[in-house]
């Protein structure tokens, strides 16, 4: 039994399951579903995992068919549709190309000021993509290389990841919320030679100097060769002519010009890694594949938002996170939806924004994070109702319990008792749904649902034995899944310890549940040093190296407490170097110390300064009991503690 992990979670309280809370969907809204009858679906898909995956990928393009479905004779280094050959923009744009879906448009952009709009049919960007592919390859990028993204949501974060795919290239985005420190180390730990960034990002009205914080976390990587800048904010940036150049001139060259045919890769072949935080150390790369990747983002996508043609989907999710790559990025081009991205955020300068859009852009589908629902919330549903969003067919939430308040204003107030909600439960691991609802189901507020078709889930105790309906345990998938991480780039054994090795043979999640008699699956929260604050993954480890590059920090224990809006708020304990004082003015120091060594999400909420922190004899540092003080309870049995 992993040590790491004790329960409860740090997450908010859930409610008792209580089965007859299921709400029903709406008939008008279920009458085209894709899933009529959930229940042999499910059946049909469990009695063979393999087969029914097999059948899905099935219905995308292959160049050259699979040999197996599933190898699994290496596990937990499982290996799907052996063999077979493709590439996921063969099946996220290419293929669209062959039929009416050309002229569709794929992606609608509209900036934070709401005057610039940008629209692309998929043949636009099928050319924008083999421009940008044209480029890298010039530049020397080849098959297997990484590339990393450092871009706001503007239209050329979708050009670069395709292009790379595009070229066999793997892609690494880092969040354009991470710091230059945070940056420099992604970019070691892939040695990515080629960045991809803008001069500048706009966040509520102001210019985020993104291209400075590159020169800055670049300045000492010998490996970076290229800096292809994006002219996004228009700011005056330093331009090394040796290294820096910029896209739109780029374009304008020879070589960017004309078509630039799609790499057919191996399914296995690595599609991108993204950065993520784990219980201990440095964030871990997770890599996922062209193949089994793309054959899960789609087949799950379709059934749970029902994606048909005259969808308008938006997923408010930065390209940053998983959220971003997998549901705003290739599962709806895979599906030939029309993707909308918008640049701002939901409350500037007035918390209808988002809602202003769904109705100027008729908006069906719209998938969003739990904090940004209770926030909009707070605000009152007069905001929401100055908007006509009947357009509204599907409403989604992900990164966090959907609360059963939050739930219901969701469903109530935006959804106006009509739109099914569609609570996804998934990691960047897992790549894909895992346990969701498809809109035929009842909801019930506050489950995420069952597990996805062909998965099977179950709630454990310690010793990996499955526990009676309504108990919370730790929460693990029995069955592996197409677009599961293969590993963690370059730490196969980190890969194997973390995920694999609790409970042979199950994946270990890291998140506790419930089952409730119906099947419904309740999620609690992280079990580990992993805390979600406003849906952003992130590790105590991270923020406590942050604060311990501080000049007046000796030690600090970072831990997520439950808050009302965001989740989890950031609680530290610091013990301060002798002779410093603790006051507001070092708080905010020790604030602003994060925000440029991590990331401005990363700013903790709250502090306290004992004079030594809680450590078992081995000193390692007991959270349990940072916790329960911090929350005014029993702190439990200290005996394990060391007395100094
Ligand atoms: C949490 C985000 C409850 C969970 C896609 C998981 C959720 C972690 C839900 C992964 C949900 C995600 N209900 N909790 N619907 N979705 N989580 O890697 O703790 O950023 O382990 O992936 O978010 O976070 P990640």
């Amino acid at each position: 039994m992993n040590q790491d992990i004790s329960l409860p979670g740090a997450g908010p309280a859930v409610p008792r399951p209580s089965p007859q809370d299921a709400v029903e969907p709406a008939p008008e809204a279920i009458q085209n579903a894709w899933v009529q009858d959930w229940r042999a679906q499910e059946e049909r898909a469990l009695a063979d995992p393999q087969a029914y995956w097999a059948s899905r990928a099935q219905e995308l393009e292959w160049s050259q068919t699979w040999d197996t479905v599933l190898d699994d004779s290496r596990a937990p280094f499982f290996r799907w549709f052996t063999g077979a050959r493709t590439n996921i923009v063969t099946n996220a744009v290419d293929r669209h190309l062959l039929t009416a879906r050309k002229n569709k448009l794929a992606l609608i952009w509209v900036g934070e000021d709401t005057e610039q709009v940008r629209t692309y049919s998929y043949f636009s960007l099928a050319r924008e993509v083999d421009t940008m592919a044209n480029i890298l390859r010039a530049m020397g990028v080849e098959k297997g290389d990484v590339v990393t993204i450092y871009l706001p949501r503007i239209p050329e974060v979708f050009f670069a990841m395709l292009a790379c795919a595009k070229i066999g290239a793997i892609h690494s985005v880092v969040f354009a919320g991470y710091s230059s420190d945070a940056l420099a180390a992604r970019i070691d730990d892939s040695q990515s030679r080629v960045v991809i960034t803008a001069d500048g990002s706009w966040v509520n009205g102001k210019v985020f100097p993104l291209k400075d914080l590159v020169d800055e976390a670049v300045r000492f990587s010998p490996t970076v060769r290229s800096v292809i800048v994006v002219r996004n904010t228009g700011t005056t940036v330093e331009m090394d002519p040796t290294r820096h150049h910029w896209y739109h001139e780029m374009c304008q060259l020879p070589i960017a010009k004309g078509r630039c045919a799609t790499e057919q890769v191996d399914a296995e072949d690595p599609l991108f890694i993204l950065y993520t935080s784990g219980s201990t150390g440095a964030p871990k790369a997770i890599m996922h594949t062209h193949g089994g990747y793309m054959v899960g983002t789609y087949a799950t996508l379709r059934d749970s938002f029902d994606i048909h043609d005259e969808d308008r989907w938006w997923c408010t999710a930065d390209p940053g996170w998983i959220t971003g790559h997998s549901y705003l990025v290739y599962g709806p081009l895979l599906n030939g939806a029309t993707v909308f991205m918008y640049e701002g955020s939901p409350t500037y300068p007035y918390p209808d924004r988002w809602w202003e859009m769904v109705e100027r852009y008729g908006i069906t589908s719209f998938y969003t994070a739990p904090t940004a629902i209770r926030t909009l919330m707070r605000f009152g549903e007069a905001w929401v109702r100055r908007h006509d969003l009947s357009s509204l067919r599907l409403l989604g939430s992900v990164g966090e319990p959907l609360n059963p308040e939050a739930w219901r204003w969701f469903h109530h107030v935006v959804g106006q008792d009509r739109c099914p909600i569609i609570d996804t439960w998934w990691q960047t691991e897992t790549g894909m749904f895992q346990i969701t609802t498809v809109p035929t189901m009842p909801g019930k507020p506050g489950a995420a649902g069952r597990p996805v078709f062909g998965q099977e889930a179950a709630v454990v105790d310690e010793n990996g034995v499955e526990v009676e309906d309504g108990t919370e345990g730790f929460l693990v998938l029995k069955h592996p899944w197409p677009a599961m991480l293969r590993t963690i780039y370059g730490q196969d054994e980190r890969y194997v310890n973390t995920y694999w090795s609790t409970y042979p043979g199950l994946y270990l999640t890291g998140d506790s549940a419930k089952r409730d008699a119906d099947g419904w699956f309740w999620i609690i929260g992280r079990t580990d040093d992993v805390i979600k604050v406003s849906g952003h993954r992130l590790g105590t480890a991270e923020i406590e190296s942050a604060l311990l590059t501080h000049p007046d920090v000796v030690e600090a224990a970072a831990i997520g407490l439950p808050h009302a809006v965001k989740g989890n708020a950031v609680h530290c304990a610091v013990v301060l170097a002798p002779g410093v004082e603790p006051d507001r003015h070092l708080e905010d120091g020790l604030r602003r110390h994060i925000a440029a060594t991590l990331s401005p999400i990363a700013k903790p909420d709250s502090f306290e300064f004992p004079e030594a922190l809680p450590k078992t004899r081995s000193g390692k540092i007991v959270r349990r009991v940072l916790r329960a003080r911090a929350l005014g309870q029993d702190e439990g049995d200290l005996s394990t503690l060391d007395d100094a």
